[in-house]
């Protein structure tokens, strides 16, 4: 070692020329060395210098060596002391190993016998200290990556949670909800079926009516007591039975993380958990989730997850339902007035309805989604809600309308889907029924539109719409004769009305089933 980087000795003893001769012999070594003539000058020096070991005599005046060695062991038990004494007694052997002695030297002391302790307990301090930086080290690493371990968990808690979140806000129909319910059970807690129970606890029945198996899961999970059905296999377990109406009663949710055997669940089940779900602080029903084929077993956090998607679950629902209702209500006040403008001119009461009933039936058997016969519903009630602006003596006039009138008449589209657009709502269904007067030669009204560029939806309803004015008593005609009726209908194919929409209302028409239709809704 370089002398200049050599450690710094204090040494402490009330006489001066053994001060002396320890000061220039050490620092002919190499070592920086400090001096003091007690245990107070020692500590003195001690606050405003850097000390790696201190030798120390035991009897002197206001602090003795022992005294000192006690305080640098309660302060820095890094610096090791040696004592140097005259006078060797065993008290004071012992008492000098309780306050952490490291070395014990005889004087009159030997120079080299000196340097030998010093280059000892300073290489043993060198050890101490990098054992004690080690030893942090491994502690520090073991604590972050404890930390990082945390934070991996958190961050997907929370992936989990966000995505259990939005996908529920996605939703638009409540009773799309339980099947993602269960569906997320199966992928967020790993089980191999997830299935929602209605109760109705007035008959003590639990009726599952959502649930979702992982792939394989069915065979495994076969298991079938008399009576029970198909839809999911423990439905009438009596043992499962119990657990749920336990949680009903509890309000609790419910794990059982290990299956052992004490028969409180199907031998067939290893891991189960059940949790209610509320709405408004009633009760649905229940949530559970089974493990019955690999080894994963369900723990805390499985069901805090489940617990979870339970009550996103129910407030998708809340909102949903919220949003039903007012969708609803808003159908209704908006059907309200075309009911009025029917009712201003008798004989066109219930057309809306009828071209409705219509519209859907052409949509049906053109395998129309389930979308867009709820989209057909809302634009056949609604299409001719534009004429709330016409006047009566336009509306209703008996015989033909001069072309002012007409060009009045032909605003009714435009106006109709005007007010649906300011509603915020239904955009698409604004689509059709501003389309519903368009021909599929182009000549129609009020955008001219040919052909495929008229929405489908409108196309349908443009035949429902003729048809039924034709076919129904008008202010200024009877009903037309039915060979006329035809002729318009078939005969418009191509011009007025898309030819294959045409095709099915020729068959719906030949079978009877649009006389039904209409005669069902007058
Ligand atoms: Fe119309």
């Amino acid at each position: 070692m370089n002398p200049a980087t050599k450690e710094t000795i204090l040494f402490v003893d009330d006489e001066e020329s053994i001060l002396d001769i320890a000061r220039t012999y050490f620092q002919s070594r190499g070592y920086k060395v400090h001096t003091a003539s007690n245990g107070r000058e020692a500590i003195d020096v001690m606050w405003n210098n850097r000390i790696d070991c201190c030798f120390t005599d035991i009897n002197m005046p206001e602090m003795d060596g022992l005294e000192l060695a006690e305080y640098i062991r309660n302060h820095d038990n890094t610096v090791p002391v040696v004592v140097m004494t005259g006078y060797p007694s065993l008290d004071n052997t012992i008492q000098t190993l309780k306050n952490g002695v490291v070395d014990f030297l005889i004087k009159p002391i030997n120079l080299r016998q000196m340097e030998f302790s010093v280059e000892r307990v300073l290489r043993e301090r060198r050890l101490f200290i990098e054992n004690m930086l080690l030893t942090k080290e491994v502690e520090g690493k073991a604590r972050l990556e404890k930390l990082n371990k945390d934070l991996l968990e958190k961050n997907e808690e929370l992936n989990v949670v966000n995505r259990i979140m939005t996908d529920f806000a996605a939703l638009r129909e409540s009773t799309d909800v339980l099947k993602q319910l269960v569906d997320l059970t199966a992928e967020f807690v790993q089980a191999d079926v997830g299935c929602f129970y209605l109760i109705n606890e007035a008959a003590d029945q639990t009726i599952p009516i959502a649930y979702t198996k992982t792939d394989g899961a069915e065979n495994i999970c076969k298991h079938k007591v008399d009576g029970e059905s198909d839809l999911f296999p423990w439905s009438g377990d009596p043992k499962v039975q119990k657990l749920i109406f336990d949680v009903v009663k509890d309000d609790q949710p419910l794990l059982i993380s290990h299956n052992n055997g004490s028969g409180c669940l199907p031998e067939q089940i290893n891991s189960f958990m059940l949790t209610p779900l509320k709405i408004r602080s009633k009760l649905l029903g229940v949530l559970s989730a089974f493990i019955c084929k690999s080894d994963v077993r369900f723990n805390e956090k499985d069901l805090y997850y489940l617990s979870f998607m339970a009550n996103k679950a129910a407030s998708a629902m809340e909102s949903l339902a919220l949003y039903e209702n007012i969708y609803n209500n808003l159908l209704a006040t908006l059907y309200a007035f075309v009911k009025a403008i029917e009712a201003r001119d008798p004989y066109t009461k219930q057309h809306s309805n009828r071209v409705t009933q219509i519209s859907l039936a052409l949509a049906k058997a053109m395998n129309c989604t389930t979308e867009e016969q709820d989209i057909l519903n809302v634009a056949g009630l609604l299409h001719d809600i534009g004429k709330i602006g016409i006047r009566d003596e336009i509306l209703l006039k008996p015989g033909r309308l001069s072309r002012d009138e007409f060009s009045i008449i032909q605003q009714h589209p435009i106006i109709g889907a005007d007010i649906m657009d300011n509603l915020g709502l239904w955009h698409r269904e604004k689509m059709i029924v501003r389309g519903h007067h368009e021909r599929f030669d182009g000549t129609g009204y009020p955008d001219k539109l040919k052909g495929q560029e008229i929405p489908l939806l409108a196309r349908i309803l443009s035949v429902a719409d003729v048809y039924d004015a034709i076919a129904s008593d008008r202010a200024y005609r009877k009903r037309m004769e039915e060979s006329k009726i035809l002729e318009i209908m078939y005969g418009g194919a191509g011009t007025q009305f898309d030819p294959d929409i045409i095709d099915i209302f020729r068959r719906m028409y030949e079978s009877g089933e649009v006389a039904k239709l209409t005669a069902e809704t007058d």
